[in-house]
């Protein structure tokens, strides 16, 4: 294993790269990274960090949101198929039926959609900001593409805005169910539970707080708690437990495993840099729309 980490660090040198990932990628992963963090602060790493390559350690949607962000920069994910199937739930012409059938209702796009469907929304969001983007926003109706989960539970927090939801949803968090999340309850009954508002509205309605990957791990560090029930993808337990040792962990469901953002491996970072794959490429009219949505997220 050091072989291929120093081999990584020579050519992560040689490249001028910096390599991004999620939190939800395998420990080793996030190991080498030079950040790891949630999909909004990845997103301002990738346009704020001075470098000529970025490996994306994560899904494709955020390998091309950085691309979206910084055009001139070769961004690399590492495994060609690590996909998210929510992003593949919406497309162009949804969203055209959506604006045809609410012609006053604004269309947020969740950052986990395809680069075409940002280029065709007005304003993008992460779990970490969906609240305040919405709020932010003149319109009374808003169509929220594509998680209905995060849709749902944004609704639930700005009584005054109309929310249109779309019938998109996470594979993976969805699998927990209410009778799961009361028998954990009951098995840690003075752990706080903390969730992704990506489970269903019953999981969220029955958790201490709901948020972003990231938020997650804030609320662990800032609390004085000394359990906690994790309902979100495995991968951050690796930070919280390095993090916090005196603290104690108990993951929600084992069905809370992203296939996808697990096929990335130390093996295929290093493949990535020697052979300079797989690159994003977009077309520049793209990439100026969905800037554009992106743009106006992150000014908020
Ligand atoms: P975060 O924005 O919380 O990092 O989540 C991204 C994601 O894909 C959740 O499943
Ligand atoms: Fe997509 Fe869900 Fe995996 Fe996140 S955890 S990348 S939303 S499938």
């Amino acid at each position: 294993m050091k072989e291929i980490i120093d081999k990584i660090s020579e050519l992560k040198e040689q490249r001028n790269a910096t390599i991004l990932a999620h939190n939800y990628q395998i420990g080793e992963v996030q190991e080498i990274a030079d950040f790891v963090g949630d999909s909004f602060a990845l997103s301002k790493k990738a346009k704020e960090t001075a470098c000529d390559v970025i490996v994306f350690c994560g899904v494709h949607f955020m390998a091309e949101t950085a691309k979206i962000l910084s055009p001139q920069k070769t961004i690399l994910l590492p495994v060609r198929d690590a996909g998210c199937p929510m992003a593949d739930m919406v497309t162009v012409p949804d969203v055209e039926a959506l604006r045809k059938a609410h012609p006053d209702a604004a269309v947020v796009c969740y950052v986990n959609s395809s680069a075409e469907v940002k280029a065709v929304s007005d304003v993008c969001c992460t779990s970490s900001n969906a609240v305040s983007v919405i709020r932010s926003l003149p319109n009374h109706r808003i169509i929220f593409i594509p998680d209905e989960n995060l849709g749902d539970y944004v609704a639930r927090q700005l009584p005054d805005k109309e929310i249109i939801l779309f019938e998109g949803y996470c594979t993976t968090h969805k699998r927990v169910t209410l009778e799961e999340t009361d028998a954990a309850r009951k098995a840690v009954p003075d752990a706080k539970l903390l969730v992704h508002p990506e489970c269903r509205p019953e999981v969220v309605a029955k958790a201490d707080f709901a948020g972003s990957t990231s938020q997650i791990i804030d609320y662990v560090t800032n609390a004085e708690d000394r359990r906690f029930i994790i309902g979100t993808e495995q991968g951050v337990l690796h930070w919280l437990k390095q993090k916090h040792p005196d603290k104690k962990f108990y993951l929600l469901s084992q069905k809370l495993i992203c296939p996808n953002m697990k096929k990335t491996t130390l093996k295929t970072v290093l493949t990535a840099l020697e052979t300079m794959t797989y690159q994003i490429r977009l077309s520049e009219q793209i990439i100026e729309r969905a800037y554009g949505s992106l743009e106006k997220m992150l000014r908020i």
